[in-house]
């Protein structure tokens, strides 16, 4: 085993960061038998000083990153700040320096991850990201490196645990979104602000990621369709258990038949209960990838918390580390297809549509009349009457988002329909 350690800078020491502090130091001589080589940890920059941080040397602090991925003798720089900037900045001088990089960084690998891939291409070294996605669960590797010899065609998945967790109240409790939102808070799940997980932001960048992976083209979080879990109301979820599904928010990536394109996409929707992803509780996170020859894959697990996503950065540690003294680079970018994002109004699915309307003669003919003038094809209809209205829930055969968009703009501006309570994606059959 070589004697002279790798020099590791960690940028970022909240709940990720001192967990990777704390195992980096705990389990030193496993990693370096695992290795080849000590790994020491140079340096730890944090934003604010003086803070307690049980288990992490304090000795290592420093408010100044720049110096620190500056100093000349860093192997591999650990970035858990998360978002774009100062991170990008420093992710590029890290390479700049000769330096690898492991990161834990969504946002960042969603919006500039082509830009970055290069930049760790043209200095020789490696950039590795397997926790940005889904936290513990192996993923990013198994779609970059053991599918790499097969077609995958879809991955589908619930990669926000804070969102799952809230919908997972709402159906086992039947509360509210906003009581299960309160609930989430007060166990720590949801941040003070879930704006990024409840608005599917934080989903939708990892969509950016799996699909980029997953068909060899470039997609970032601009190009993912976006619906949060705020409109989600109580009525949903049950009319969904009345159908025998459950709503959940999920990042949809697929090639189209054609091969000629991808989407993705992220927004709640209906899946049976005999799916798999159905029975995925809690904060869990589950990916179900669909490819060629392997067939149907599942991937579950802890998809968020600091020692789950240490977890994932000090796999990708071990592996940069050993490329170091190798004296090679893991498998990098693979982006060779250049297949174009296609917009939403062209994505095909099924469709849950709840209506109040006048309950008299005629109505449920000119309803479905609405569904035919415009191609949808009406799979189910049911119809509860209550004094004089009536609520008329229609779930669709396969549509296109435009054709459906268009029958509840005509179906609103019916005289017998009083309101479009709700429209629901229905997914996973
Ligand atoms: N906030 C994310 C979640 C974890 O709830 O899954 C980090 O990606």
């Amino acid at each position: 085993m070589r004697t002279r350690p790798l020099k590791v800078a960690l940028l970022g020491c909240g709940v990720v960061g001192s967990e990777v502090a704390r195992i980096m130091t705990t389990d030193a001589a496993d990693l370096a038998a695992r290795i080849g080589a000590p790994v020491e940890l140079a340096g730890i920059a944090v934003r604010r000083a003086g803070r307690t941080r049980p288990g992490v040397p304090e000795h290592l602090i420093t408010t100044d990153a720049e110096a620190l991925v500056n100093r000349g003798d860093i192997d591999v720089v650990v970035e858990v700040v998360g978002g774009i900037e100062p991170s990008k900045h420093l992710i590029l001088s890290a390479f700049e320096q000769g330096a690898s990089v492991v990161s834990a960084n969504k946002a960042l690998l969603a919006k500039d991850g082509t830009e970055l891939h290069a930049a760790a291409a043209e200095a020789g070294v490696d950039l590795y990201y397997e926790a940005a996605v889904a936290g513990a669960i192996p993923l990013l590797r198994p779609l970059r490196e053991s599918l790499a010899g097969d077609k995958v065609n879809r991955v589908l998945g619930i990669v926000n645990g804070t969102t799952n967790f809230i919908l997972d109240k709402m159906d086992s409790t039947g509360a509210g979104y906003s009581e299960a939102l309160e609930e989430a808070t007060a166990l720590g799940y949801a941040e003070a602000d879930p704006t990024a997980d409840v608005e599917g932001f934080d989903a939708a960048a990892k969509a950016a990621i799996l699909a980029g992976i997953a068909f060899h083209t470039e997609v970032t979080a601009a190009d993912v369709y976006r619906e949060g879990i705020t409109e989600v109301t109580a009525a949903d979820i049950a009319s969904a258990k009345e159908m025998g599904c459950v709503v959940k928010l999920l990042a949809i990536c697929e090639r189209a038949a054609d091969g000629a394109s991808v989407t993705a996409r992220v927004h709640p929707a209906m899946i049976p209960l005999s799916h798999p992803l159905a029975s995925v509780r809690e904060a869990y996170n589950a990916v179900f990838v669909e490819a060629e020859a392997a067939g149907r894959l599942m991937f579950y697990g802890p998809g968020a918390g600091g020692s789950p996503t240490a977890s994932a950065v000090l796999g990708d540690l071990v592996a940069v580390c050993r490329n170091k003294l190798a004296g090679s680079t893991g498998p990098g970018d693979s982006v060779y297809t250049q297949l174009p994002a296609k917009p939403m109004d062209q994505v095909v699915t099924r469709y849950h549509v709840s209506l109040d309307v006048d309950d008299r003669a005629g109505v449920l003919a000119q309803v479905a009349s609405v569904f035919a003038e415009h191609g949808v094809s009406i799979d189910t209809v049911r119809q509860q009457g209550r004094d004089g209205d009536a609520s008329l829930v229609v779930v669709t055969h396969r549509a296109t988002d435009a054709a459906l968009s268009a029958t509840v703009d005509k179906l609103r501006a019916l005289d017998s329909v009083r309101d479009v309570a709700s429209i629901m994606r229905v997914e996973g059959e």
